[in-house]
Formats: structure tokens, sequence, C-alpha cells
């Protein structure tokens, strides 16, 4: 079964994460997210992939190009404007012939694929979708079962009060190629709002594909930092991951789990407290203290500064004895002077200079 991974759109709730670095690109665990799509894909036997994306972003090209290295093949289909979900798929159908599965690119779930294919066939419908129980379903799409398990109603993005069920879209669908002929071609549409919704007027059979296990959406960096911390925390074998050569000063204090890049050195004193990572080449001075936060590439956090819970994208400098704590995010390239105190959720953008001192509880 081929894939189409959907993957453009803004990603404006991840920025400045993604002022720079298109949504599938974010390193997780020092991977781009899309890596660790694409190896759940194969892993339930999924080796073509289609990448649904806006234009090709540089980055994609260079670090993915046809998806040899990864064992997969990927084509890319591109759009001149946003084509919506929808919209995205049907523009792509020249390379659709049977069966094919639909992916938001920026979910992370570990639901079982195959059985869903499996249920799929078996029932013979046009579209199956997975749904998925969550805290909050109003910013999802919230989808209504019968006791079959057949979709009756879709309701995206409901107000509190229509909220009916905590069972949302989980954004993973498998389609017969014959939804397409229910798409316009080069325009915009969404599944979502449209496709689904009027296929169940019309009295097609859309079945649902019910998940308990585990489930994100990484569109926000809240839940881009928990996947993160999920992760790390899931039982395995890795406590201290050292991806390659780096250095360690004797009288650090490292303590898992935590990823650290290669080439990062950690200076006299400093304390690694997991759920971490440390991305390559990333510099800890003296005394520092890092616990429960992202740091992309080639950080350098200089003497006696703490960050805690935190995402910090790649080259930031942040001076002595500042501290950047729970929910602060770092784009790329931000100079932090020495003694700045930021927390709270502050967002700073790509190239931002902070003045010493600037900014205090
Ligand atoms: N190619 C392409 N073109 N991709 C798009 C477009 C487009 O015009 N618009 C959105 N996408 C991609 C995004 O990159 C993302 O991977 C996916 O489609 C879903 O878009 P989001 O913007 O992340 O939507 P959402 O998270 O608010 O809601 C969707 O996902 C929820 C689950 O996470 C909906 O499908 C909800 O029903 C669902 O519950
Ligand atoms: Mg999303």
């Amino acid at each position: 079964m081929k894939a189409v991974i959907l993957a453009g759109g803004e990603a404006t709730r991840l920025r400045p994460l993604t002022c720079n670095t298109p949504k599938i690109m974010v390193p997780v665990l020092n991977r781009p997210f899309l890596e660790h799509v694409i190896g759940y894909l194969k892993q339930h036997g999924i080796g073509e992939v289609i990448l649904a994306v806006g234009g090709v972003p540089a980055q994609v090209e260079s670090y993915f190009g046809e998806g040899s290295e990864l064992g997969v093949h990927i084509a890319y289909s591109t759009e001149d404007s946003p084509l919506g979900t929808a919209g995205a798929v049907k523009n792509a159908e020249a390379l659709l012939d049977d069966s094919f599965l639909v992916f938001n690119g920026d979910i992370f779930t570990d639901l079982d694929l195959t059985a869903m294919m499996r249920q799929h066939r078996q029932s013979k419908v046009m579209a199956t979708l997975a749904l998925t129980p969550v805290d909050d379903p109003t910013v999802y799409g919230v989808v209504e079962t019968d006791s079959r398990g057949m979709v009756t109603r879709f309701v995206e993005k409901p107000s509190p009060d229509k909220v009916t069920t905590n069972m949302i879209n989980a954004g993973i669908y498998i389609l017969q190629p014959d939804i397409l002929h229910h798409i316009p071609p080069d325009a915009f549409c969404m599944f979502e709002r449209d496709v689904f919704p009027t296929l169940l007027e019309s009295g097609t059979t859309i079945f649902s594909y019910p998940a308990h296990g585990y489930w994100i959406d990484i569109g926000t960096p809240e839940k881009y930092l928990r996947l993160q911390h999920d992760l790390l925390r899931n039982p395995r074998e890795r406590d201290v991951e050292f991806e390659g050569e780096g250095y360690v000063h004797a009288s650090a204090r490292i303590e898992g789990p935590v990823v650290i890049g290669k080439g990062c050195s950690i200076g006299r004193g400093c304390t690694i407290q997991g759920p971490a990572v440390l991305g390559a080449g990333c510099r800890i001075e003296e005394d520092a203290l890092i616990e429960g936060a992202v740091l992309w590439q080639d950080c350098r956090i200089r003497k006696e500064t703490r960050l805690k819970n935190c995402l910090v994208a790649s080259r930031c400098d942040i001076g002595d004895a500042s501290e950047v704590l729970d929910g602060c995010i770092l784009g790329d390239d931000v100079l932090i002077g020495n003694n700045n105190k930021l927390c709270k959720g502050i967002r700073i953008w790509p190239g931002k200079a902070i003045e010493p001192g600037a900014i205090s509880f």
C-alpha cells in the first residue's frame, strides 16, 4: 500500500521553531520528525511514500532525496497554492491506483496500521478512519460513530458545547481510489470539512478504526516537547546515549534518559538531568544545568546558566548566569546576554539578540 503524507501548511503554531525548518524536519531525538514517521510506515510494510508539500523544501530534498537511504521510495507531489488535505491527495491522483493510506504529517503514533489495513480490506468500505481518544476534542475533528463503528457525524473543531465524544479523527485514513471522484481537481478541498461530511450525507459508509495506544499531534511546542519526553521515558535500554564522540568533564553529572548528539562538550560541574536532548555540537560550559530541555545543534550554553523544560533551536548562545525556563522557545541563532531570566513561555524569533540583564521575572 502507498502512503500519502500530508505535509503542506504553515506550521504557525510551532513558530519560532518552524521559521526556518519545515514541520516534518523538526528534530525528534535528533532525527527529523519525518524519519520517525517513515520508519513507522515501513514497520507496517509501507515502502512507497508520496510526500504532499507546497514546494519541496531544500532541507527535505537533501536529507531524504528519493528515500533510498531509509529503504523506501519517496515521490514528491507539489502544490502551487495550498489545496487542502483532500485537494493535496487529488493532486497526487496520477500516483495512486489501489487502496492507499493518508497520513497527517504531524502525527506520532504506535497505532496498529497492519490491523487497520486488514479491517479495511475485509469491510470493503470506501474509507476507514482511525480514531483516538483525547482530553480536549475542541482542537481536533470529532467523529461520532454508531454501535457497529460506522461513522455518523464529523464535526471539525467543535465548540465545547458541541462535543459529544472524546474520540477524534487521528489523521490517518485508508481510502479506495474511488474517493478521488468526490474531490474536485485543482481546487481547495478538505477531507474533514468537505469530503467526509458530503459522503455521509449521500449515504456512503465510512468505517472507523478506534485505537487506544500512543497518539500525539506535534502541532504545538508543548506537544513537540512532550513527545520527546515520552519517547525518552519509554522503557528501553537507552539511558544516557551518546550518538558519537564528545567531551564530558569528570565532575559533570548526567542523569538519563538523555540523548547527546555527536561532538558535544559538557564542562566542569554541569548537570544534565533527563529527560533531555542535546543536538550535535552543543557546548555546555561550567556549572550549567540542563533539565527537561531539548536543544538543537551547535548551541552554546554559558557558565551557571539554567535551562528547564524549554526548546532551543540551532546555534543559540545563552550568556552566563541566565535562566530559560518552562515553555520558553528560542528560534535559531538567538543570542541571550548574561543574566537574563526568561520564563512562562516567552518566544524569541530567530536571530534576535537580548541585551544582558534585559529580561527578568
Ligand atoms: N499538502 C498539503 N496541502 N498538506 C496540508 C495542507 C495543504 O493545503 N493543509 C494541511 N496540510 C497538512 C499539514 O501539514 C498536516 O500534516 C495535516 O495536513 C493536518 O493539518 P493541520 O493543520 O495539522 O490540521 P489540524 O491538526 O488542525 O487538524 C487535522 O488533524 C487532526 C489530528 O491531528 C484534522 O484532520 C483533524 O480532523 C484531526 O483531528
Ligand atoms: Mg495537526
